[in-house]
């Protein structure tokens, strides 16, 4: 099933740019984190056609055609570009892997000085763009299916989130690695998060130039510190992307988004970031009076969309009742499962939108 793109008025204001940018939408903007993913069977279609996920990201159109699938689909108010936060990583020198069934690998993940020292950013920042332009290419490629009809947000990972990739050589449970690092010889853990952070500023720059309309930034791990730990060992990086991004790209609205940190809500929303995005261990209430200046992003269950069309539309109609008039850009806590029944991700969009 899928929606006619009829073309916009002109001057049409999109409701998630409106709403991100702090003003108040002709209507409740939604989108979904992973949306463009594994529960759509025309995904898995497109993505049987390639030997390899990286090879799937590195391919403009393909990306073009999955980024649109969902605003097709599903109804969304903004496309996410495909791609993955891990693709600064073959770049920096690293020998990446998405394993079917289990996730990324670094076949030789960074743990020493001399190896973290070799490696670009340590300038300019600009130094892998050029390997990165297929990003690039997808992102002009998906505006030319898009036609102005919904934003594209591109999007980086978190220094921190970043590095726990390339520190660990996968996902991780502990983050023990890169947090051994980061205690035992914290100059070595500051060059590689500085390195990153002036490569990911420059990365997000370029998506911009090259035509996204709004960029995230995903710390996804950054709940695993402490919040003095934050504080001391993420957050002066995360600013400084925050801080050019923000200078470089004005009007383009930045979204930051952590899970699993609800200890961390006021250093998030001290970053500056137009958006600050919400797992479902915060509660809204609780958010909105603690910086009622602040726009918010999320915060519904992912699992909570494994329930049935009636219950989300319930639950929603809750939300809304709490979110009011504010400004506000409607999304899950956490990406969208695998297993999630595509009507139930309708139904959700569908509630967004509709009455109360
Ligand atoms: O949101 C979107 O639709 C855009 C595409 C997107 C992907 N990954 C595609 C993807 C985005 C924005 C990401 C971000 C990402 N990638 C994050 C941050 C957000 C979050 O979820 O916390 C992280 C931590 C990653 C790293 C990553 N990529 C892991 C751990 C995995 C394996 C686990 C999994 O879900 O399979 C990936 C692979 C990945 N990235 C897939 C997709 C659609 C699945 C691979 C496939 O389809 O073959």
């Amino acid at each position: 099933m899928s929606t006619l793109r009829t073309p916009r008025p002109a001057g049409y204001k999109h409701p998630f740019l409106e709403a991100a940018l702090g003003r108040a939408p002709e209507r409740p903007p939604v989108w979904i984190m992973r949306q463009a993913g594994r529960y759509l069977p025309d995904y898995r279609r497109v993505r049987k056609s390639f030997p390899s996920f990286l090879e799937f990201c590195r391919t403009p159109d393909a990306v073009a055609e999955v980024t649109v699938q969902p605003v097709d689909q599903i109804g969304v108010d903004a496309a996410i570009l495909f791609s993955d936060i891990l693709v600064l990583l073959p770049p920096m020198g690293l020998n990446l892997e998405f394993v079917e069934g289990e996730g990324p690998v670094v076949h030789n993940p960074a743990r020493d000085a001399a190896t973290i020292a070799a490696m670009p950013g340590g300038k300019d920042g600009d130094d892998i763009n050029a390997e990165l332009a297929y990003v690039f290419e997808g992102i002009r490629r998906t505006q030319q299916n898009l036609q102005g009809y919904v934003p594209l947000i591109g999007f980086a990972g978190g220094p921190f989130t970043v590095a726990s990739y390339m520190v660990e050589g996968g996902s991780s449970k502990e983050l023990a690695r890169l947090k051994a690092l980061m205690f035992s010889d914290a100059k070595t853990y500051h060059l590689l998060l500085t390195k990153l952070s002036n490569l990911t500023a420059a990365y997000l720059i370029e998506q911009a130039r090259s035509g996204a309309n709004a960029l995230t930034l995903m710390d996804s791990w950054a709940g695993y510190l402490s919040p003095a730990d934050y504080r001391a060992f993420v957050l002066p990086h995360t600013k400084s992307v925050v801080d050019r991004v923000k200078a470089a790209c004005p009007g383009v609205p930045v979204i930051h988004y952590a899970n699993g940190a609800p200890t961390l809500l006021n250093d998030f929303v001290s970053l500056g970031v137009n958006v600050v995005g919400l797992d479902w261990r915060v509660e809204l209430p609780d958010a909105f009076k603690a910086h009622p200046a602040q726009v918010f992003q999320g915060n519904l269950d992912p699992t909570f969309l494994f329930s049935t069309p009636e219950k989300i539309t319930e639950r929603v109609k809750q939300m809304k009742q709490v979110v009011g008039s504010r400004p506000h850009v409607w999304n899950l806590g956490h990406g969208i499962l695998p297993q999630t029944p595509v009507e139930n991700a309708r139904a959700f969009v569908d509630a967004v939108h509709g009455a109360l």
